[in-house]
């Protein structure tokens, strides 16, 4: 275990909105960050300390990109693992790069959730369109096929409502990426479990929020959740207990479950900090960006207590960036601006956070 020293520096792969707020936090405490993306500029560009311009499988470049900092983490898990070993080698990474190949494969990780006791949607592996049609007719409908790798906000996925829709769904995703088909689950709620562990080991939760989804994209997390959440919060931490332990995880990580009449069900983990999880800058004692500093830099975690009796994270997605100054005029809502300029329709320029029942 080591402890960084105030001044020492955090390298964060991946230039977006997760890479800004890790920095600011990283900075409250003293910490620099150095990013390191393909992209020339991002959101994480106006608050880092350094930006360094290469590609997510240059071994050579982030080799030197180790190098040149203490400890690296990311914020973007759509890299190829390989050429991650290029900084392990010459920098501490957390999290470890397991939990980076489990998360960025629906596969693995519906098979590692169902290792750890978790419980997953019925679900098969499609290569080809004959295997589209086993699958529907194993797992019956409606189903969602999705393409197992490089899912983010509701894309590279078709609904499947009756069997005739096979055909629309299989032109919409047969690129040659490998797909998966998943039973729907019905649910009225869903939430996520925002965890932390740090690298002695101890581990912290926040609340669950209840997530609400529009067109495929995170729409608002709102505290309390209802209470069909709560109650099988417990059982959903368990599973997050495991996972977080059979993986040696450091940091914090993400995970979506579906409240079913028949208890929760794992749909997916992010081995990152979460949209799902923007609350908790003011709507908990500490950020979920704070507490992935704390573990990666060999600081003990701190408090994941409610700051407030209700929270909500509302996302500011597309043209709705425009009302900036509604959000920014209301004394309760902390309005959050990623710095990405021009809006496009489904685009992530921010979020706002109203506190209540205070
Ligand atoms: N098997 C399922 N049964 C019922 N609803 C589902 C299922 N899979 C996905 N959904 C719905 O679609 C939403 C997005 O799906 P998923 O989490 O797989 O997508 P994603 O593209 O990885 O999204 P993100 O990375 O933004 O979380 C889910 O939060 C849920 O509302
Ligand atoms: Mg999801």
């Amino acid at each position: 275990m080591m402890t960084l020293a105030p001044g020492a520096v955090i390298g964060i792969i991946g230039s977006g909105q997760l890479g800004r707020m890790l920095s600011m936090a990283a900075a409250q405490i003293g910490y620099r960050c150095f990013i390191y993306a393909p992209e020339k500029t991002g959101p994480a560009a106006d608050v880092c300390a350094k930006w360094v311009q290469g590609d997510y499988g240059n071994a050579a470049a982030l080799a030197a990109f180790a190098k040149s900092v203490d400890v690296v983490t990311f914020e973007f898990e759509n890299v190829d693992p390989a050429p991650l070993r290029s900084i392990s080698d010459n920098a501490p990474l957390y999290p470890p790069i397991d939990a980076l190949e489990i998360g960025q494969d629906r596969i693995r990780e519906k098979r590692f959730a169902a290792d750890c006791g978790g419980r997953t949607a019925d679900w098969a592996e499609v290569t080809s369109r004959a295997d589209l049609d086993v699958a529907i007719a194993r797992i019956g409908t409606p189903a969602i096929l999705k393409t197992t790798r490089f899912g983010y906000d509701g894309k590279g996925q078709a609904r499947i409502l009756k069997p005739t829709d096979a055909d629309a769904a299989w032109d919409a995703l047969s690129g040659g990426a490998p797909l998966i088909l998943e039973k729907m689950i019905r649910f009225e709620h869903e939430f996520s479990l925002i965890c932390a562990r740090d690298q002695q080991g101890g581990i912290a939760f926040w609340d669950a929020p209840e997530n609400v989804h529009k067109d495929g994209i995170l729409a608002t997390s709102t505290l309390p959740a209802h209470a069909k959440i709560l109650e099988q919060v417990p059982a959903a931490r368990a599973l997050c207990r495991r996972i977080a332990e059979r993986l040696d995880y450091v940091g914090v990580f993400a995970v979506e479950f579906f409240a079913s009449d028949d208890g929760p069900v794992f749909n997916e983990m992010a081995p990152r900090v979460h949209n799902s999880g923007h609350w908790t800058i003011e709507g908990a004692l500490t950020s979920q960006f704070e507490n992935h500093i704390r573990a990666v830099a060999g600081l003990p975690l701190a408090s994941t207590k409610l700051a407030a009796p209700q929270v909500e994270m509302r996302n500011i997605i597309g043209a709705d960036a425009d009302k900036w100054l509604e959000w920014a005029s209301d004394p309760m809502s902390h309005l959050h601006l990623y710095g990405k300029g021009a809006s496009s329709p489904g685009r992530k320029m921010g979020h706002v956070t109203r506190l209540g029942g205070l």
